[in-house]
Formats: structure tokens, sequence, C-alpha cells
């Protein structure tokens, strides 16, 4: 068997999306569901199936085996999909030949040295050189121990100490320039270290690999106060949540996350008992970033700084993950300190009180309208409301909106009945989308049974196969290529597995195949052989009666030119088919 084959039988999809996805079997069968990780919704469509070891949205089309699935979660190409699944479940991996493409070889060789330099920053931070660092720690309270939890360390004032140990392990000059945490000097002679005499934060993806560091400068005056890697094949800022590989499992567990503004934040927060929190680390929230923390939980509570900046950045996370379909709250805390210092100066009960009293989004942003607009007049009520729309209608769950909508009217004192108008205006515009999406994607019901019928049933194989290779119907059906590629595997005398078949399709194909293979109502009933032979009876019904079309009109053809032998000759062949159908 192939290696990937073997590799698949032997992991268990169930249990590697299980960790990405919080799944709920349907009832005894092999079926589980759960919200889809690849687009945003509140009702699961996405499906996983323990017998056939794939998976399916109905939603987004998303779909294919536990390899794609690792591809598709970490942003990894197939090889390193595959090396990621051997390596966790104890299977050896062929020789490096078999497996090395350029680009894996490119990843491996980044964590590598991401493994190297980690080690490198705290060896720094514990050792003799470390001393100011290690209090500088201890005055913001970071113990011993949150420092090494978080793999904290130290970079060199040097400016080459890196680059040398990098430089010893013979790593190419491509693999240095490649890898974010050293720099090419101006004039090309050399390189040096990006980091100096800074405290580094190791950032993680969230299977826990090293991608990438934070640096915060320790020296008065040294400038950005933090300064991150640049961007590398492995590390894409806009993807990644700092902290998320640790509390991923905190953030299912409590049923929400907390987002911070900085690596302090975090830190702090994650010390005083509350692991469930992320932050974004100096970028803008990215709609990739939501879904990562999506697929935990579909709650947030967003506690950024309470300055202008963060006040701001609250509002534009804010849509990012009412878009996402994510429920919000708002924490505010008193006294404009930030999550780290509150909890310095307030300790981490009142932090976790203050978390638990956080404030539904709408009213946080209506209370913000209230500063701006005066409530007591009409028109200030509606101005109001008109600030607020925009963001209900960010919100993709209809009903959600109508009740945050209702529940805003009665808060501003506000007439429902002019928020339902609204409504109705933007639940028919959708309604049209989605419809409209719908005919496209739509298979004719005699190929749905179809395909069923033969990928389930070796009978249904036997007995349909031979009749529909030769039929024209079947290649005007949208999965067309889907039959064609199963149908020659049945006549090559193949084994017919889901596997086979779907590997021998492009995407597309693939999608409309898993799509019938997982259908609720099929997978409960099946198809019958009687069922998939009265598909094949109305099929051939419709192709005689095109071909009795046909005929007819060479018949007229025929006569017209005078070519009477052939009109006759076309006529008798028109009669047979007539007392056949
Ligand atoms: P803050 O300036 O609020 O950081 O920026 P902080 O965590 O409170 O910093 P301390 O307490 O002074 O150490 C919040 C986050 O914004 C990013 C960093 O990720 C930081 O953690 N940031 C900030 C930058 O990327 N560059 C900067 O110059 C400043
Ligand atoms: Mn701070």
């Amino acid at each position: 068997m192939e290696f990937v084959e073997q590799l698949k039988s032997q992991v268990d999809i169930v249990q590697v999306i299980g960790e990405n996805v919080r799944l709920r079997r349907v009832g005894a069968g092999p079926r589980y569901v759960g919200l889809c990780p690849f687009h945003n919704e509140k009702t699961p469509s996405f499906s996983v199936h323990s017998q056939h070891q794939f998976y399916k949205c109905f939603g987004c089309g998303a779909g294919g085996d536990v390899i794609k699935f690792v591809m598709e979660i970490d942003s990894l190409p197939f090889w390193e999909a595959v090396k990621y699944l051997a390596e966790r479940n104890g299977i050896p991996l062929p020789k490096r030949s078999e497996a090395a493409d350029e680009e894996t070889r490119r990843r491996g060789v980044l964590y590598e040295m991401h493994d190297l330099a980690l080690e490198h920053f705290r060896q720094n931070l514990f050792g003799p050189g470390g001393e100011e660092a290690r209090a500088y720690l201890q005055r913001r309270g970071v113990t011993r121990e949150t420092a090494e939890a978080f793999g904290l360390g130290l970079s060199e004032r040097g400016g080459q100490a890196l680059t040398r140990l990098l430089q010893r392990r013979n790593y190419a000059p491509a693999d240095l320039e490649a890898c974010g945490l050293v720099l090419m000097r101006n004039d090309g002679s050399g390189f040096f270290d990006r980091f100096r005499y800074r405290l580094m934060f190791p950032i993680h993806s969230e299977m826990g690999k090293v991608i990438g560091f934070g640096g915060r400068a320790l020296a008065e005056g040294d400038e950005p106060k933090y300064l991150n890697s640049s961007e590398t094949p492995i590390y894409r800022k806009s993807h990644v949540l700092y902290n998320l590989n640790r509390a991923r499992k905190a953030i299912q567990e409590a049923g929400f996350g907390v987002l911070v503004e900085g690596y302090m934040d975090v830190i702090g927060v994650y010390a005083a008992g509350v692991s469930n929190v992320v932050a974004t680390c100096g970028t803008a929230l990215t709609a990739a970033q939501v879904r990562s923390l999506k697929r935990h939980s579909t709650s947030v509570v967003v506690n950024f700084d309470p300055d202008n900046a963060g006040e701001q950045a609250t509002e534009r996370s804010s849509q990012v993950l009412l878009e996402e379909g994510m429920r919000l709250k708002v924490l505010q805390l008193t006294d404009g300190l930030d999550p780290d210092e509150f909890i310095k100066s307030h300790g981490a009960g009142t932090y976790v009180q203050a978390l638990e009293k956080s404030r539904g989004y709408f009213h946080w942003l209506a209370d913000r309208a209230r500063a701006r607009f005066d409530a007591r007049t009409p028109e200030g009520k509606v101005s109001i409301f008109q600030f607020l729309l925009p963001a209900i209608h960010r919100m993709p769950d209809k009903i959600e909106r109508l009740s945050v909508a209702n529940d805003l009217a009665d808060y501003m004192g506000i007439q429902p009945g002019l928020v339902l108008d609204e409504f109705r205006k933007a639940a028919s515009e959708r309604r049209e989308q989605r419809n409209r999406a719908r005919e496209e994607s739509s298979l004719d019901p005699n190929e749905v049974l179809l395909l069923h019928a033969l990928m389930t049933s070796a009978e249904a194989r036997a007995e349909l196969a031979p009749a529909l290779r030769t039929m024209e119907g079947v290649r005007r059906f949208r999965s067309a290529k889907v039959f064609d590629t199963l149908l020659r595997l049945v006549e090559a005398g193949e084994e017919i597995s889901l596997g086979a078949v779907e590997g021998r399709l492009e995407e597309s194909d693939r999608s409309l195949l898993l799509n019938v293979l997982f259908d609720d109502e099929l997978l409960r009933d099946g198809v019958s052989m009687e069922q998939a032979a009265a598909c094949l009876r109305q099929l051939s019904a419709g192709e005689h009666r095109l071909g009795r079309d046909h005929l007819r009109k060479s018949i007229k053809d025929a006569e017209r030119t005078g070519d009477f032998p052939e009109a006759l000759r076309l006529m008798n062949e028109l009669r047979d088919l007539e007392r056949e159908g």
C-alpha cells in the first residue's frame, strides 16, 4: 500500500478534527456534526464520517480527507500535513527522497531554526547576562514559572549571537534570509540579528510549533516598543493568534475566549488563572484569526486597553467578529488600566468578576452612541439607532439580528415597527441571494440517486454500469465527469472505494460527489435497487424520446433532399424504436 493510504488508514479523522472543532455524534451512526471551521455559520452543516474517513461542509462545500483537513486548517502544504499526522501518530515516514519537495524542506529548516533560537534566547535570559531582564520580569510580576511556561527569552545586545549560532549550524544564506530572525547588511556582506536586547516572546502555531517571535525593548528609548519577526513561509501574521496553542482547550471548556491586545496582557491574564485568553499582537484582527478562534467557541469577550486607540480597535475588531457570526461582549476596565495592569493593582479575583460582568457589545455601542447624540429627543433617538444599524446588519443570523434590534429599540425607547421594516428589506435581499446560489448548484434527482447507488452497492454497479456507460444523458449530467471516472473504474474491474474515485477528480467534481454521498436523507434511507433501476428507465426513456425526435428530423431532411431510400431506412428504424419504447 502506498504510504499516504497507509497513513490515512491508521489515523482517525474524527479524533484529528475533534481537536479543532467541537463535534457531536449523530445518533449511534458513523457521522459527526459541528460548526464548519472554514466558513461562518450558526447551525452545524459540517459533517465528519468516521467510516468513509471524510469531512464535508454543506454550507461552503469544503471537504476531503484527514490530510486535506490538516492542510487547510494550518495552511500547510501536502507533505507537511502528511508529516504532521505521521509524527503525531508514531508512524515512521518513508525515506526523505520520497517526502521532500523544496517547500517542505524549507519549512522544516525554518522550524529547526526557530527551535534553536528559542533555546538560545532562553539560555540568555536565565544565564549570567540575563540579570537585568529577569529583574524587569520580576518588576512586572512575571514569575519564573510563568516565564518558562511561555518560553520567554532574551536576545543579545551585540547583534551577532543568533546569526553566529545559525551560521555554525551551516544553514545556507538563502535559509538565513528566509527565517525572519536575522537581517542582511545593506552592503550584502553578511547578516546580523533582527532582535537586539529585547525580551523575547515565542509565537506558536495553533498546533504548537514555534513560528516567530515578538520582542519587547528593554533599553530606555529603544523604538519600536514591540518588534515582531518578519513574515516567513511559516509565519503569516494575519493568521496567528498569540497563545491559541495553549488556550484552545480552555476556550472550549469555558465556552468563550478572551481577546486582549498584547503579549503582556495575555501573560498577566493567563497567570491570573484565566487561561482562555489570546491576543492579536499588533495587527488589526482578521477574519482568518476569528475563524481560528471560532472553531473552539462562538463567544468572545473583547478586553482592549481603555484608551482611545483601544476603543477604536474594539469597534474595528467587532465588525470582523460580527461578520463571522461571533457573539461578543466588551469588557472595559476602570481607571484606564489595561488587563495586565488591572490584575496587578486589583488582583485576579476582581478581574474575573469584571469579566463575568462584561456588557453585550450592542449595549456598549449604544452607550457610546448616547454620549454622542441626545437620547431624550426623537431625532436623537433615530440618530442613535441609525448609528447602530450597520453593526446589526453585519450579523449573519436573522433571528439574532431581530432580537438585538428589538432589544435596542426597547433600550432606546424607539418604535419596534420602524426596526421591523428595516429588517424585512434586508431579509428579502438575503433570501434572493441564497436561492440564486442554490439553483446554480443543484443536480438532477436521477443523477443523485444513481451516483449514490453506484458508489454504495456492488449490485447496482453490476446491473446498471454497462447501460449507463453508453447513455448520452449521462454525459449531460452536471456530474458527468464523476460518472465517467466511476464507470471507467467499474469497466476496468477496479475496486470501487470513495478514495479511489475522489482521488481521480478535480476539486469541483469531488465536491459534487461528496455532497451526494453525505446527503442526510440518502445516508439514512439508502437507495434501493428498484429506485436505481427506475432512474435508469427514466433516463433511457428520455434517451429514446430524444432518439425519436432526432430520427423524425432526419427523415424530413432525407425527404426534402429526395433521398428516399435513406428516408425509408430511417422510418423502419423509427418504427422499431416505437415498438420497443
Ligand atoms: P501596548 O503598548 O498596549 O503593549 O501594545 P503592552 O502589552 O501594554 O506593553 P507593555 O505593558 O508596555 O509591555 C499592545 C500590543 O501591541 C503591539 C504588541 O503586540 C503589544 O503587545 N505593539 C505595541 C506593537 O506591535 N508595536 C509597538 O510599538 C507597540
Ligand atoms: Mn501594558
